[in-house]
């Protein structure tokens, strides 16, 4: 026994060490009996208080919507999950939809979640916080959004019990459709990602979408969702428009962008869904990806580390479509307020549906050189530059969207030329990773495919 010979008075011990009840029954021994008994059980003792603590703790967060984690909850059961979800999805003054955004701890994701909540619609975030780039920087827009008052859903999209439980709670009466694998480059490393989370997980969406709500006076969701610039692929007319052909895909990221519009297409004809797909010209600004060249440059250029400039075979700059991220949320908000009802009801479609794709580019191709020189001006530093011939993992030479289509129907006009855009993307960036600063750390060993 540990506290043998030092705490106590030999007698003591001596009671103590007596196993049996009737030899310490003489000088008050029942007492000592009953202390001996108590040192035995302290373990049994600690096991219990620790085991009521966790009971405690399992109730708050499973009853009582206290998260373990913040953001994080019991299962989609639980009935703090439950309140979470219907606090998020409740509409404000002026609020007259209600949406799930999918990829809502995205980039873009992010910026339209907040839009759409500070004009009063119901928000519902979802995404699955996976780790294509890092973690940290999903987890601090997610903390922007639970301040305003949206609450992600943690969970895989192509999690079919938790969108049934998801719609069986809240009726959403819109989807906005932004998670996906995005990146050109990492489909050399890692294909079987995009073909996850840009097809597998868009036809489980559009298969609940399909059987939703159902009755006439409530149907079923009108989805809009991103696709890409990227399916003109080895298109060389300019500007792009949405006839062009979209048939012959430069990557693989590209080709199942353009089997989203076609399965897409599919459950319009069939089911009667209401859909809009986007397809987003080069999206920059605060908050953005660090998988992108605007931002790996910008990181590199503050780091004195060098950036690498690809060019054509013959020689020729790579040119973007720069579009600064604001003009796309109000290209997204307008989306979703034109949109107009699906007609199907529990599976069946009673009239043609809406179907529409819009370009939502800013007009502009910026040569990569020259946008790397407003980016020098901008961080007040020198890129070092190390011009390279371009790998053949897809990238296409040039974007340039025609978005008449757009501003006739979405009142789309985009008005952050890249100067301007860039200029508000450095300043953030600079105090989001102040030196010294919390955030620092969040890119520390992350390079881009
Ligand atoms: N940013 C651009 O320049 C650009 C250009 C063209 C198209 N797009 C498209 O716009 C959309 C938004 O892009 P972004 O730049 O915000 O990208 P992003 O990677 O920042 O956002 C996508 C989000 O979806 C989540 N996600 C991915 N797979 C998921 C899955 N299976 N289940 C649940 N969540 C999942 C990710 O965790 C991520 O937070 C994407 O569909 C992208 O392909 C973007
Ligand atoms: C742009 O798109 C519109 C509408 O789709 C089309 O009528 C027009 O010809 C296109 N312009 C160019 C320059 O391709």
């Amino acid at each position: 026994m540990a506290c043998k010979g030092s705490l106590l008075p030999p007698h003591l011990v001596k009671l103590l060490d007596a196993d049996d009840y009737h030899k310490a029954r003489s000088t008050s021994g029942h007492y000592y009996y009953i202390s001996r008994m108590a040192m035995r059980q302290t373990n049994w003792i600690k096991i219990f208080c620790f085991l009521s603590f966790l009971a405690i703790l399992a109730w708050g967060c499973f009853f009582q919507g206290v998260p373990l984690y913040p953001g994080l909850y019991f299962g989609c059961s639980s009935p703090a999950w439950k309140k979470a979800v219907l606090q998020s999805a409740a509409r404000q003054e002026g609020g007259q939809m209600t949406v799930l955004v999918t990829g809502a701890a995205g980039f873009v994701g992010s910026h339209v979640s907040l839009a759409l909540k500070s004009r009063g619609d119901g928000v519902v975030g979802l995404d699955n916080f996976n780790d294509y780039y890092p973690v940290a920087l999903k987890r601090a827009r997610a903390a922007n959004l639970q301040k305003a008052g949206i609450f992600i859903v943690e969970a895989d999209l192509n999690d079919k019990a938790v969108l049934s439980k998801l719609f069986d709670l809240v009726h959403f009466t819109h989807i906005l459709h932004l998670a996906a694998q995005a990146g050109v480059r990492y489909a050399v490393k890692n294909p079987l990602a995009y073909v996850h989370s840009n097809v597998g997980a868009f036809v489980t969406l559009l298969e609940q979408c399909k059987v939703s709500y159902g009755k006439s006076s409530n149907p079923q969701p009108a989805i809009v969702y991103a696709s890409s610039s990227s399916v003109y692929g080895l298109n060389s007319k300019v500007p792009f428009s949405e006839d062009d052909r979209t048939d012959h895909p430069a990557s693989l990221y590209a080709a199942t962008k353009k089997a989203d519009e076609v399965l897409a297409h599919t459950y319009n004809h069939i089911y009667g869904l209401s859909i809009t797909a986007l397809r987003f010209f080069t999206v920059y600004g605060p908050w953005g990806r660090p998988d992108m060249a605007y931002f790996s440059f910008a990181r590199n250029i503050v780091e004195g580390q060098p950036i690498k400039i690809f060019q054509g075979p013959h020689g020729e700059e790579l040119a973007r479509d720069f579009t600064f991220i604001d003009d796309v949320v109000k290209g997204c908000v307008a989306s979703l307020d034109t949109a107009l009802p699906s007609t199907g009801s529990s599976g069946k479609k009673r009239k043609k549906a809406q179907f529409r794709i819009f370009n939502l580019g800013n007009t502009q191709p910026v040569k990569v050189g020259d946008f790397v020189s407003i980016l020098e001006k901008h961080l007040k530093k020198k890129a070092k530059r190390n011009v390279i011939p371009m790998p053949a993992t897809g990238d296409v030479m040039f974007t340039h969207a025609n978005v008449t289509k757009a501003r006739v129907a979405l009142g789309y006009n985009p008005t952050t030329d890249l100067d301007t855009g860039l200029g508000i993307f450095v300043k953030w960036y600079k105090s989001f990773y102040q030196h010294g600063g919390s955030n620092e750390d969040m890119l520390k060993g992350y390079k881009p495919y």
